[in-house]
């Protein structure tokens, strides 16, 4: 298992729709999970899609540990989802700071739906279903539009909230789904 290359904005590989997955708990599976595991660790994110190590399949990873340096952003279970299905629930509509390792070094801000139901896939196949709100929410969205090509400056609205994170907050201390 192994750390894997991410993919930066501009490959053609990350513009593409995944396809989904049709068998689960299979070795393959299973070793796509550890890798994007391994490389989400490596490199500190909050979250990884499969297209972004260049795997053509419809399954993400994310989670975030409570950390008190970031008080605003509350801990998110450990998650490997997969086919997801995202459902608002209301018409809400928050903009925050998101980063992705696909875009490294910068930030945007982005307008998501704060409420939201998802549902999917474990790697056993047992299925998956939540309701979330807020940074839960967001990354999920993060996440998942990686599986449809999009990248989070394309859902911007106000590229004047658009930079380099070391221009953005030169005193540090953001914490933003990735
Ligand atoms: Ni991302």
């Amino acid at each position: 298992m192994a750390v894997r290359p991410v993919l930066r904005m501009g490959d053609a590989r990350l513009w593409q729709q995944a396809r989904a997955v049709e068998q689960f708990a299979t070795a393959e599976l299973a070793a796509l999970i550890v890798d994007l595991e391994d490389t989400m660790r490596e490199l500190d994110g909050a979250g990884l899609a499969a297209p972004q190590i260049g795997v053509d399949l419809r399954v993400v990873i994310f989670g975030i540990d409570a950390n008190p340096r970031y008080p605003d952003a509350e801990a998110v279970p450990h998650t490997v989802l997969i086919n997801p299905v995202l459902t608002p629930l209301s018409t809400e509509v928050e903009e925050a700071w998101e980063g992705c390792l696909s875009v490294p070094g910068l930030r945007g801000c982005v307008p998501r739906w704060k409420h939201l139901r998802y549902s999917g896939f474990d790697p056993s196949g047992r299925p998956i279903e939540r309701s979330v709100c807020d940074f839960h929410a967001r990354v999920v969205q993060h996440e998942c539009d990686h599986l449809d090509g999009i990248l989070y400056p394309m859902r911007m609205t106000d590229f004047s909230r658009f930079g380099f994170v070391n221009e953005l907050f030169p005193e540090g201390g953001l914490a933003t789904a990735e």
